[in-house]
């Protein structure tokens, strides 16, 4: 993108207030025709008052007065509503960001790690605030100066002006050829900056294992050599600049000169006045000051440029999993499941699941068994979408999912993650996720029969005890047991119980699966599960191996089948029940 583009874009942010936007840059621009105003009306007081009878005077003071004040307030005027302006679009944009990014892919958020997203964030957020209000405040104005004083100096004197338009081209090409040799180490610089921020923001995230692995040091050393790796990419570029301002510097100072000496030259001809050419270099002076400021502005967005790429990069990064055109809201839902040839991978060469056919009854119970990183999770991911299968169908009730409404296909199942995330919010509130206008007697009844009651009273704070980021706070049972309620409050008609019990003991989670019993009845549930008597109790047992579907049916059809199934539950690879343990 190149810079007027991306200053465009960054300007185009302001269109859904374009109204206000325009008028006030319209009414930037007559309160610079105001200060130019008062010294013309300054002279002609100064006038007034040396003529013989000095009458006009007191009513050009009075209407001097009038500029002067009225052009104060509407300065404030102005600036207020700019700066509030800028405000509400800072926010507007932090919003656009977040509920774009927020929607984007499983895929795109394994990409970028939550610290560099935030910094794309904040950084483009702030250098767009900065950017507007410089609009209102002196860019446009600058930009109009010049536009206005070059005609007006060729006026004046041509062959003087001519001076000043070869000081502008050597501003423009000197600025060009340090954008051109400094952006991709600009590029670099920035991108360094992303890694810091991810660096950080993992070490945070991770602090109990940077601690008890003793990583401090390693994890300081790491995050200094990379400072020192920006410091390296960053000096040539700061010298590339700070040659730019002395030559830009150079060339104003030279072109002062010439117009004295060339100035000089057509006064000896005659050509012009002193009075000319000491007006002429008041007037460019004025110029050279602006032009200056224009090329201040540029350096700031050069800068600035590469964060502001990035914040729309992300804007410009489509999510994977979209509604279809004509998509429609799922009605009533019975839940019958179907997969037709689903195949998927999480990177095109390796396929995590291949040709995956079985059909779900409504209201049966389906258990996913097979190895470790068999695709069982993967599997059930693609019903709710998190990703499209890239060959074959899902359907639910004979409706290929893709096209239903994301929104009515994801209320309608219900998950207990295998790593149930918590938000950094009071218990109550994480509770509510899964209902959120649930009443207090419906969230105590599913609390009560995911066995969650005993432990929240335990807490200080009881439901308004702070659950610490990603639920680091609670304990793998704590956690795993709200999430079970917090789906049971979602009440949908189609469940996944992704491990849903397994960091429980025997006990809790016999009590549970009474309550999971209760919640599946009736419900299309697929369980992916260790525990016998869930697996010999399923409806229809899917075998899954390294992405392959490679047996399906009941307990008992499966044992006498005597492949894998039969070999896992031989090796007593499924827990006892907690029952019998007892
Ligand atoms: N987000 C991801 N990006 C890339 N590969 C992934 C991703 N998630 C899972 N995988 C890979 O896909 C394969 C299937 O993973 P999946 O989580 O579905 O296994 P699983 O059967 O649920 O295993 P487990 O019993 O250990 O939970 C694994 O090889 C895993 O490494
Ligand atoms: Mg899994």
């Amino acid at each position: 993108m190149s810079f007027l583009r991306l200053y465009l874009r960054v300007l185009g942010l302001l269109a859904p207030e374009r109204k206000l936007a325009i008028s006030l840059a319209l009414a930037n621009l007559a309160l610079a025709g105001v200060f130019f105003l008062e010294p013309v009306l300054f002279g002609r007081v100064v006038d007034a008052l040396a003529a013989p009878s000095a009458k006009s005077a007191p009513r050009l003071i009075a209407w001097w007065a009038v500029v002067g004040f009225g052009g104060v307030l509407a300065g404030v005027w102005v600036s207020l509503h700019a700066d509030r302006l800028a405000h509400r679009r800072r926010l507007a944009a932090i919003a656009l960001f977040f509920e774009h990014a927020a929607a984007l892919s499983l895929g795109f958020h394994s990409e970028h790690h939550t610290g560099r997203l935030a910094r794309i964030m904040n950084n483009g957020v702030g250098n767009l605030f900065g950017l507007w209000l410089g609009f209102f405040r002196e860019q446009l104005a600058t930009l109009l100066a010049i536009v206005v004083m070059i005609p007006l100096a060729l006026w004046m004197n041509w062959k003087l002006a001519l001076l000043m338009v070869a000081l502008m081209l050597s501003f423009a090409t000197f600025n060009a050829v340090a954008v051109r040799r400094t952006h991709r180490a600009q590029g670099e610089v920035e991108e360094l900056h992303h890694e810091i921020a991810t660096r950080a923001g993992d070490v945070f995230g991770n602090v109990t294992v940077v601690q008890s692995f003793t990583r401090l040091a390693a994890e300081s050393a790491a995050l200094k050599d990379m400072m020192r790796r920006v410091l390296d990419a960053q000096y040539p570029v700061l010298r590339g600049w700070a040659i730019l301002s002395v030559l830009n510097r150079a060339a104003s100072t030279l072109t002062i000169v010439a117009i004295f000496a060339l100035g000089s030259a057509l006064h000896a001809r005659g050509e012009v006045t002193v009075g000319g050419i000491v007006s002429f270099v008041g007037f460019s002076m004025m110029l050279i000051g602006r032009l200056e400021q224009l090329a201040n502005f540029i350096s700031g967005l050069f800068f600035q440029s590469q964060s502001l790429r990035d914040y729309f990069a992300v804007l410009d990064e489509r999510p994977g999993v979209v509604d279809a055109i004509g998509a429609k809201d799922l009605p009533a839902v019975r839940g019958e499941v179907a997969f037709e040839h689903v195949s998927f991978g999480y990177d095109p060469v390796q396929p995590a699941l291949h040709d995956l056919s079985f059909r779900a009854e409504p209201g049966t119970t389906i258990a996913l068994v097979g190895p470790t990183g068999a695709g069982k999770t993967t599997a059930l991911s693609l019903l709710y979408r998190a990703y499209d299968p890239s060959g074959g169908r899902i359907t639910i009730d004979g409706h290929d999912i893709r096209d239903i409404t994301l929104e009515s296909l994801r209320w309608n199942v219900g998950v207990v993650f295998q790593d149930p995330g918590m938000f950094y919010r009071s218990i109550l509130d994480n509770l509510r996720v899964g209902k959120p206008d649930a009443d207090h007697a419906e969230i105590e009844a599913a609390v009560v029969a995911a066995e969650a009651a005993a432990f929240i009273a335990r807490k200080p704070e009881g439901y308004e005890t702070m659950v610490a980021e990603r639920g680091r706070s609670l304990s793998g049972g704590e956690r795993q047991r709200l999430a079970i309620a917090r789906a049971m409050l979602k009440n949908a008609p189609i469940l996944v119980l992704d491990e849903a019990t397994s960091a429980l003991d025997n006990t809790t989670e016999a009590r549970i699966q009474k309550a999971l019993d209760a919640l599946t009845r009736g419900r299309t549930t697929f369980v992916i599960a260790h525990r016998l008597s869930t697996v010999r109790n399923a409806d229809l047992i899917l075998v899954l191996d390294q992405g392959r579907l490679i047996e399906q049916g009941r307990f008992d059809e499966l044992i006498r089948r005597g492949g894998l199934f039969a070999r896992l539950a031989e090796e007593g690879k499924f827990a006892p029940d907690a029952e019998e343990v007892k």
